[in-house]
C-alpha cells in the first residue's frame, strides 16, 4: 500500500473514532439545538424569579408591565415577591390540591423536564393508530410491580383525563351489564363526585341511590355500581365492597405509601388510579385504570373515544418523564418524601385536636406497610373533623366562623353536616397557617370569655371548682352538687376535682 493510501486509511479511521466519540459523548454540535435554547433559557429564567419562598411564578403566568412574569403567591401571602403575610385571610382547605409534593419536584427538576417542539405528535393518534403512549404503558406497569399495590396480570390499561373522567366511564360501561337501570351507590362518607358527577350525567341507564346501608345487602336481582374508595376520601379508611354481588369500581386514588399502608395488592376488576395523588401533577389530568374484564374494556374504550378521543399527547409525555423517573428510583425517593411530609402533618394536626373537647378526628391506626416492610404510622390526605358539641351544628361554619378555614361540610360525603374535611396536602405555608389556626381554635376553648362548657353532674357527685380568679362566673364558685347537667362560662383554665 501506498503511503498516501496508508494515510487516508488513518485519517478515515481517526474522522470515524472522533464521529462515533462526538456521537456518543455529547453530540450537541452534530445536531443543531438552537431551537430549544430560548425555551430552555425562558424556562430557567421564570424558575429563577424570587417569590421570596411563598410563591412561584411561571411560564405561562401573567407578565408584568416591565416584562417580568409575576409570582403566583401561596395562601395568605401577598406582593410583587410575595413577600408579606396576611394575617386572619380566609384560608381553603376545602380543594385537595397536592402542591406538598412540589418541593419534591423542584429538587428533581433536571431528571423531569420536558422539551416540547412545535410538531410534537400532531396527529390524533400514534404510530400504531392507539391512543395511548406504550411507553408510559409500560411504565405504569412497572410501577405497580414495584409497590405492589395492585395485580397487574392480564389486566387491560386505559387512560383517562384524571381519574374523574375514568370514573363516568366505568359507569357507563358496568350500566350495560344488565339491561335493568344500575342504581350507582357508596358507602357514607363518600367522594362526592360520584353522586355530582352520576346526577349530571342523568342517564336513563343508572341513578346514584347513596349509602350501601340503605340497600339490600344480598339483592341480587339489582345491578348495583358500587364505588369502594380505599383508602376512603374524606377519613382515610381503608375499604371493602359492602354488596355481594354488585359490579365494583375501586378507587384507588391514594392507595400508596404516601397515604397509606400497603396492605396487599389489590385483585379486582376495576382499578382506578390518578397522577393527581401519585406524582402531585393533578393539573395534568392524568390517569389510569386496570380492567380484568374485556367487555367492560372495550365499552370504557368506547366511551373514551367518543368522550375526548383520548389523554392529550403532552400529558402522555409528562407523565412517561415522571413516572420514568419514580421508577428509575424505585420510588423510594418520592415516597419518602411524601410519606414523610404528611406523616408529619398528622401528627401536629391529630395531636392539636386531641386536647379539644369540642373537636374531634378521625382514628387510624399503624399499620404493617409490604412496600416499606415495616409498620407505618397513619399519614392521611385529609382531616374528618367532627365537632362534638350540639350547639356546633354546622362544623363547617364553625371553623369559618371561627379559624377562618373554609372546609368542606360533611353533608357533601352523605354524611351529617356535624363534619367537615380538611385538606392536608397543599403547599407547606398553608398547612402551618392551618395548624396554628387550629391549635388557636382548641386553645380558645379553655380561655376564651364566654365558652360553655358543659360537664355532667349526674354521677351526683359534689364538685369543687377551683379557679384561679380569671373571671369565673360568680354563682359558680364554690361546690357544685347539680343532677343535671351546667355550663360555665370560663375566661381561663379552671379544674375541677371530684370529692
Ligand atoms: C377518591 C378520589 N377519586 C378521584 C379523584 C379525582 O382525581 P383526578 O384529579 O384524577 O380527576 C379524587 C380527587 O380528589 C379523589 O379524591
Amino acid at each position: 500500500m501506498s503511503t498516501l493510501k496508508l494515510g487516508l486509511v488513518y485519517c478515515s479511521l481517526i474522522f470515524n473514532v472522533l464521529f462515533v466519540y462526538k456521537y456518543l459523548h455529547g453530540s450537541h454540535d452534530l445536531v443543531d439545538q438552537k431551537w430549544s435554547k430560548s425555551a430552555a433559557g425562558e424556562a430557567e429564567a421564570v424558575a429563577a424569579v424570587s417569590c421570596s419562598g411563598h410563591g412561584r411564578a411561571y411560564v405561562d403566568g401573567i407578565i408584568s408591565g416591565d416584562g417580568k412574569p409575576v409570582c403566583e403567591c401561596n395562601a395568605c401571602f401577598t406582593g410583587l415577591d410575595c413577600s408579606q403575610s396576611v394575617p386572619g385571610c380566609i384560608l381553603d382547605a376545602d380543594s385537595g390540591n397536592p402542591i406538598y409534593l412540589e418541593p419534591y419536584w423542584m429538587q428533581h427538576a433536571a431528571s423531569t423536564a420536558i422539551v416540547l417542539s412545535g410538531w410534537h405528535r400532531m396527529g390524533y393518534e400514534y404510530d400504531d393508530g392507539s391512543l395511548i403512549s406504550k411507553e408510559l404503558h409500560s411504565e405504569i406497569f412497572k410501577l405497580h410491580d414495584i409497590v405492589k399495590n395492585v395485580n397487574t396480570t392480564g389486566r387491560y390499561l386505559i387512560f383517562g383525563a384524571g381519574s374523574t373522567q375514568l370514573l363516568g366511564a366505568a359507569v357507563h360501561s358496568l350500566s350495560l351489564e344488565s339491561s335493568q337501570p344500575a342504581k350507582v351507590v357508596a358507602s357514607v362518607p363518600y367522594y362526592p363526585v360520584y353522586k355530582s358527577q352520576t346526577e349530571l350525567l342523568d342517564s336513563t341507564m343508572y341513578k346514584f341511590m347513596g349509602d350501601t346501608s340503605l340497600q339490600n345487602k344480598s339483592d341480587s336481582s339489582t345491578n348495583f355500581i358500587e364505588f369502594v374508595t380505599s383508602p376512603n376520601n374524606p377519613d382515610g379508611q381503608l375499604k371493602k365492597a359492602v354488596l355481594e354481588g354488585s359490579n365494583k369500581i375501586h378507587d384507588l386514588a391514594y392507595y400508596w405509601p404516601h397515604y397509606s399502608p400497603i396492605v396487599a395488592p389489590v385483585d379486582e376488576d376495576i382499578a382506578i388510579f390518578t397522577l393527581s395523588k401519585l406524582t402531585g401533577h393533578a393539573g395534568s389530568r392524568f390517569g389510569w385504570a386496570l380492567i380484568k374484564d374485556k367487555a367492560v374494556y372495550e365499552r370504557m374504550v368506547k366511551y373514551m373515544d367518543l368522550n375526548t378521543y383520548g389523554v392529550a399527547r403532552e400529558t402522555q409525555l409528562r407523565a412517561l418523564k415522571l413516572l420514568q423517573h419514580v421508577v428509575q428510583g424505585r420510588g423510594n425517593d418520592l415516597f419518602e418524601f411524601g410519606y414523610g411530609t404528611m406523616k408529619r402533618r398528622w401528627e401536629l394536626l391529630s395531636k392539636t385536636l386531641e386536647a379539644s373537647q369540642r373537636f374531634s378526628v378521625q382514628h387510624l391506626s399503624s399499620q404493617y406497610c409490604t412496600f416499606l416492610d415495616s409498620y407505618r404510622t397513619p399519614s392521611p390526605a385529609f382531616a374528618w373533623i367532627k365537632c362534638e358539641q350540639e350547639d356546633d351544628e354546622e362544623c363547617s361554619k364553625v371553623v369559618l366562623g371561627e379559624a377562618k378555614v373554609i372546609g368542606r361540610a360533611g353533608s357533601l360525603f352523605g354524611a351529617g353536616n356535624g363534619y367537615v374535611r380538611i385538606s392536608l396536602t397543599d403547599s407547606q405555608d398553608h398547612f402551618n397557617n392551618l395548624l396554628n389556626r387550629m391549635k388557636k381554635l382548641v386553645s380558645q376553648e379553655r380561655t376564651q370569655s364566654g365558652t360553655r362548657l358543659h360537664f355532667d353532674t349526674t354521677a351526683n357527685k359534689t364538685w369543687d371548682v377551683e379557679y384561679q380568679n380569671m373571671g369565673v362566673d360568680q354563682e359558680m364558685q364554690g361546690s357544685l352538687d347539680g343532677k343535671t347537667s351546667v355550663a360555665v362560662h370560663l375566661q381561663a383554665a379552671i379544674t375541677f376535682a371530684a370529692t
